[in-house]
């Protein structure tokens, strides 16, 4: 399915009750339920998955969003020059466009999140600022905005510029009235006693967090426990609407908080229930027993 790039349309009224429940006859298909309910993935498009969410059901967010990378451009990897190519969802289609498909998905996810809920969305130059700006426009209060620094990016191969080595991470509250869950104690203790700042040194995922296969843009554990650590109440409800490899996933289920991924790919959506199963093995559906199933008879 192409990404949807339309404006936001107001999904139906929530009629549900609990945090995890989806409305009957909403577009979305739940593509794989953990067993005890706390983790969903749901394969479709983001604003309509929001859009069919109940309000006020979601505690935090973390949204890697397209960066509209992948339009010719060159890149270096393993010390080659490559074309960046992520995949079609990656394309630009345009400022303008860009713009009021961040803005769409934004207000969806304002939707959703609880009075005192935060976001977090990470972005390069590309797609920041007008995240950014989205966010004044919907009237998110800024929190604070994060410098995630990579001490080994690839290398600048054209010599004309600095070599790219950060990338940024927004964070925000739902509103200006929102009085936001921020664990500084355990921030504070992390950081050997003294406050944390604002740059965040932290290498890209290796090979050990790619074991069960490859997203094109996958974002290291240690940032999403960071991020998880820092802003989830107890028991939070924690979505990513852009869900790829599903490492917010894999960081909420570590640290005891119930998820919702969403993912046009169901190829990454297999990733993620990977991932996830690795965790947790107990979560792998049982093998039917014969002789069960003939005594059942
Ligand atoms: C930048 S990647 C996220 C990577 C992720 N943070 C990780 O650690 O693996 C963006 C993901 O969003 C998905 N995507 C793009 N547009 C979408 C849309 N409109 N609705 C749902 N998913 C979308 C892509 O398939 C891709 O996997």
């Amino acid at each position: 399915m192409a990404a949807s790039h339309e404006s936001a349309s107001r999904g139906p009224a929530s009629t549900t009750s609990g945090t995890h429940e989806y409305e009957t006859g909403a577009q979305p298909d739940v593509f794989w339920k953990s067993p005890e309910g706390s983790v969903t993935l749901l394969h479709g498009d983001s604003l309509s998955a929001l859009n069919s969410m109940p309000e006020e059901s979601v505690d935090v967010i973390f949204a890697d969003p397209p960066y509209f990378l992948s339009n010719g451009g060159t890149t270096c990897q393993n010390g080659k020059r490559v074309k960046v190519d992520k995949g079609r969802w990656d394309k630009s289609l345009g400022i303008e466009e860009n713009h009021a498909f961040n803005r769409s998905w934004l207000e969806a996810c304002q939707r959703v999140l609880t009075p005192n809920g935060t976001i977090w969305v990470s972005g390069t130059s590309h797609v920041i600022h007008s995240v950014g700006f989205a966010m004044q426009q919907l009237g998110f209060k800024p929190l604070n905005e994060i410098v995630w620094e990579k001490p080994n990016p690839p290398p600048n191969l054209s010599c004309r510029y600095f070599t790219h080595s950060t990338e940024t991470v927004l964070w925000a509250a739902k509103g200006r009235k929102s009085k936001h869950f921020f664990d500084y104690p355990r921030m504070r203790a992390e950081n050997g006693g003294k406050q944390m700042k604002s740059v965040w040194r932290m290498t890209a995922p290796g090979k050990s967090e790619k074991t069960h296969g490859r997203h094109p843009t996958q974002k290291p554990l240690s940032l999403l426990e960071r991020i998880i650590a820092a802003s989830c109440p107890e028991d939070a409800h924690v979505l990513d609407p852009f869900n790829g490899s599903g490492t917010t996933g894999v960081a909420a289920a570590r640290a005891g908080m119930s998820y919702t991924g969403i993912d046009l790919s169901d190829e990454y959506l297999e990733l993620t229930k990977a991932r996830l199963l690795a965790e947790h093995p107990e979560w792998a559906a049982p093998a039917k027993s014969k002789r069960r199933l003939r005594a059942v008879k």
